[in-house]
């Protein structure tokens, strides 16, 4: 079990840091600058989960990130993210940030990825709509920490 955790862990790796030496000079967007389209940016801000914010749900959250989710490869273990080649991964700690994204604008990138970085397509892939709402409500507690 635990190997095929790391095979999947180096695969992960390995496609990322591919992806992000390749998009190392095209990308480079301010982290504060919305990743949703222009077109349909405000649809999204106002889309909200279909669950219900609980402690159990934060903790399910947990277990995506820290497992089949592979949020912590390039998140890391404290919500700052990985040093990587590229373009980085959030800082999930940055409290400006948490303020300005609302939940359905990272629900998009959970569905979508943030086209020209490493971000990868999680939910349809790696993880379902339920398990992406949770692990959201698990990456906002991660602000101001
Ligand atoms: C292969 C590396 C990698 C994996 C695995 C990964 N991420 Fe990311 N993630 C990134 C990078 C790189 C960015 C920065 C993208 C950007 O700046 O647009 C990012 C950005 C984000 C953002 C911020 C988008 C925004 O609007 O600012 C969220 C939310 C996020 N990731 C959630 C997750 C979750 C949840 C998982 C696991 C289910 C996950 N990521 C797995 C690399 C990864």
């Amino acid at each position: 079990m635990l190997d095929r955790v790391d095979k999947k862990l180096t695969a992960a790796l390995a496609v990322s840091l591919v992806l992000a030496a390749g998009e190392a000079w095209a990308f480079h967007k301010d982290v504060y600058e919305p990743r949703v389209p222009r077109e349909i940016l405000e649809q999204v801000q106002e889309m909200e989960s279909p669950f219900p914010a609980t402690p159990e749900r934060t903790e399910e959250g947990r277990k995506i990130y820290f497992g089949k989710g592979l949020c912590v490869t390039c998140h890391g273990m404290d919500g700052k993210g990985a040093v990587f080649p590229g373009h980085a991964p959030r800082d999930f700690t940055d409290g400006k940030w948490q303020k300005l994204r609302t939940d359905g604008e990272l629900m998009w990138v959970l569905r979508n990825g943030s086209p020209g970085t490493g971000m990868p397509v999680r939910v349809g892939t790696a993880i379902t709509e339920e398990e992406g709402w949770n692990a959201i409500q698990f990456i906002r507690a991660f602000a101001g920490k």
